[in-house]
């Protein structure tokens, strides 16, 4: 149980509930307006994830202003961009180019790798041996390329996320990025994780791939995430984005990709809450041009992916869904979320529409 009358009070009171760590509980969000609710693990299951509660893990927050923004409704925020993004697309050859080397068959081998361990929850002894075989994948993939670096980016948690650098003529960052941790509640469940979220871990890394082997030098630095702990409240996005803005790298814009592996309509579909909004038409440009789709419009509500880390910490953010939000995979979260439900032809979309803007942004 949670402390209903003590919470209650605190809310009155308009003070956060951060004031006290309670010993092995977890401080969540899921809201501007919830000052903070003291759960166990399970709880973070029983009472949010299940019922598609979206939530934020503000335990290990240190920042202040970082904090406030989850606690700041987004039209409220102060825009971080440096860069405006422009109307049109202007290196559609050269991104074609990169499009037509992309293939299904290291997607479709990885997905299934990742989705035979038991589980990838980030406090199982399975999810920190999926870390490590797919840090060794992706540290492999890029070696074509010896510019790119590789590294793993620790976390208070067992479960590190993975980060490639492809340098480029400056050291403006353009960040494609996915979780690939899974859940169906506790760390020892049955958990595939194939759409939810292998299906966009796979596209991130055959972005990576293709642009690796045609030895793409850009003009922005790209960077590619894979993110631990994203089902415990956006843990690894969290921890990543608040050292970048300590660090005060210049991110210029974000693209999530979080389920990317079923989509009965055969449309993304742009979300548009806690996401920049200029970024998102640029995003319907490189979605329309790259698919051959327009795209559909929606949005999920707190704390649902990891573009609200990036948009927390004033990085201008987009997260493409697979489809609109209520005809999402029934699967996730459950043992069926298996690699038979994934319907590739959705994720070749997602791997266009990331290269597309890989490179497209890559040069603003
Ligand atoms: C997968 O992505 C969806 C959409 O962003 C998100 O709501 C969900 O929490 C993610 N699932 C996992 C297991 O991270
Ligand atoms: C970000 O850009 C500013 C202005 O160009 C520059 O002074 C600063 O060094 C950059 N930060 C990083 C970490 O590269
Ligand atoms: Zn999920």
């Amino acid at each position: 149980m949670l402390f209903p009358t003590v919470i209650a009070a605190l809310a009155a009171s308009g003070q956060l509930a951060a004031a006290a760590p309670q010993p092995g509980l977890r401080l969540v969000k899921t809201s501007e307006e919830d000052p903070g609710q003291w759960v166990t693990e399970e709880q973070k299951w029983e009472l949010f994830k299940s019922k598609g509660i979206g939530f934020i893990d503000v335990t290990d927050i240190k920042s202040e202003k970082f904090l406030q923004r989850l606690s700041t409704k987004p039209s409220a925020r102060v825009s971080g961009r440096l860069v405006d993004f422009p109307t049109e697309l202007s290196h559609i050859e050269e991104a074609n180019g990169f499009i037509a080397s992309a293939s299904l068959e290291g997607p479709q081998s990885w997905l299934s790798s990742l989705a035979e361990y038991h589980t990838r929850h980030y406090q199982s002894e399975s999810g920190q041996e999926a870390a490590q075989w797919f840090f060794e994948l992706v540290t492999e993939i890029a070696s074509v390329n010896p510019a790119i670096t590789v590294e793993q980016f620790e976390h208070s948690f067992n479960q590190p996320s993975i980060i490639a650098r492809l340098p480029g003529a400056s050291e403006q960052l353009v960040i494609a990025g996915a979780h690939y941790d899974s859940t169906t509640g506790s760390a020892t469940s049955r958990s595939p994780g194939a759409d939810d979220n292998a299906s966009g871990s796979v596209t991130v890394l055959e972005s990576l791939r293709v642009l690796a082997e045609a030895g793409f030098s850009p003009q922005s630095t790209i960077e590619f995430h894979w993110y631990g702990g994203e089902e415990a409240g956006l843990l690894g996005s969290a921890d990543i984005f608040a050292e970048y803005s300590a660090q005060g790298k210049n991110v210029t814009s974000y693209l999530n990709q979080d389920m990317a592996g079923y989509s009965p309509s055969g449309t993304p579909t742009i979300i548009e809450d806690y996401s920049d909004p200029d970024l998102n038409e640029f995003m319907n440009l490189v979605i329309t041009e790259y698919t051959g789709q327009a795209p559909n419009r929606d949005s999920c509500g707190y704390g649902c992916s990891d573009h609200a880390s990036a948009t927390a910490n004033d990085f201008p953010a987009a997260f493409i869904f697979e489809d609109l939000t209520d005809q999402t995979s029934p699967y996730i979260h459950t043992p069926n979320d298996t690699p038979d439900t994934i319907m590739w032809e959705a994720v070749e979309r997602h791997i266009q529409l990331t290269i597309g803007y890989l490179v497209e942004a890559s040069y603003i």
